[in-house]
């Protein structure tokens, strides 16, 4: 006897994700993805997420009140695959009893691996060695050729030891680094033991630090959290390095404080108007990333399953691993 076909709950992925992720969701729901290469623009997903019952979308999607409008009362779930979910507009997804989940927790050590390979990459000039190698103009060796700054034995100096930045900061071992931090939420006495991390004020750190980097997650208190002010304070020999989200950092103010020689350089995943750069940003003294910080396929793959399994959660009337807004759930 032929079972009586129940339909499954629509969905809208922005992203055709990778192939354990993309055969989870179809197994559960009727998917209808987004294919093209390129982000889809925004008339489009507009008009796709409408009538759908969930959205899995990535961090170029911005969920606003006007998706949501185009999205219409069918929407119950918002799956983003990243960490961080500036672009989602989680009050207003609340207001209308729409659940938020995000991919904490599986990016972590990728993302700290990436913050290293900029830093080492700046302070050993990688980047324009590399240029130079394979232009066919690099003749003859040479003793000061390309000479960096060593790593080794310096003071890494971080914004923000969530686990992002504690990730980066037990790497610091190897290099037998000091570490310093700042954060908001003072790190648990064990935790600063593990890493060897002492807590100070953000301006000590950044008068102390050879190697800023940021771990702040984007919010109303840490956009434009360096500026012009904190840049001075740097000094004149440090680097900055930038995974976190590009509004953190006052672009026109870093590009002046480069102009000015009044930091060494930068190391930059991420840019205030992505993917839109500074032309002040392209210069020697400066590398530059286009977001790869969790860009590792293990990684991605981890990131679009936790998406997929915060719906088949919510779908399955369990609570999502990641939601960001519980309270939605005591409302059903
Ligand atoms: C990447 O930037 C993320 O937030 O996951």
């Amino acid at each position: 006897m032929r079972g009586v076909s129940v339909s499954k709950p629509k969905v809208f992925s922005t992203h055709v994700l990778f192939d354990d992720p993309r055969r989870r969701l179809a197994e559960h729901f009727d998917v209808d993805y987004w294919t093209g290469e390129e982000r889809p623009p925004r008339p489009e997903v507009l008009k796709r997420v409408a009538g759908k019952d969930a959205l899995v979308c990535l961090l170029t999607e911005r969920v606003d009140q006007e998706l949501l409008d185009a999205a219409g009362p069918a929407l119950r779930i918002v799956a983003n695959v990243a960490v961080g979910y500036d672009n989602i507009d989680v009050s207003a997804c609340t207001e209308r009893s729409i659940a938020v989940t995000n991919t904490p927790g599986v990016l972590d050590e990728t993302t700290a691996d990436f913050t290293w390979t900029l830093l080492l990459a700046i302070a050993r000039r990688l980047v324009e060695g590399d240029r130079l190698a394979r232009s066919g103009e690099w003749l003859q060796w040479n003793f000061d050729l390309l000479c960096g700054t060593d790593v080794w034995g310096k003071t890494l100096g971080i914004i923000g030891l969530g686990q992002i930045g504690r990730a980066v900061a037990r790497r610091a071992a190897g290099f037998r680094m000091r570490v310093i931090y700042y954060s908001t939420t003072r790190a648990p006495a064990e935790v600063e033991k593990e890493l060897h991390a002492e807590y100070m004020e953000q301006d000590r750190v950044l008068e102390q630090a050879d190697f800023v980097s940021l771990h702040v997650p984007l919010r109303a208190d840490t956009r434009g959290l360096i500026g012009p002010a904190e840049l001075a304070k740097m000094k004149r020999t440090a680097f900055l390095i930038n995974t976190a989200r590009g509004p953190v950092v006052q672009e026109a103010a870093l590009v002046d404080a480069l102009d000015q020689g009044r930091i060494a350089g930068a190391a930059l995943d991420v840019f205030e108007r992505e993917p839109l750069i500074s032309d002040g940003l392209r210069r020697d003294n400066v590398v530059l990333a286009p977001h790869l910080g969790s860009a590792s396929l293990e990684t991605r793959t981890r990131m679009a399953i936790i998406a997929v399994e915060n719906v088949i959660a919510f779908f399955n009337g369990k609570r999502p691993p990641a939601i960001l807004n519980p309270e939605v759930l005591r409302r059903k």
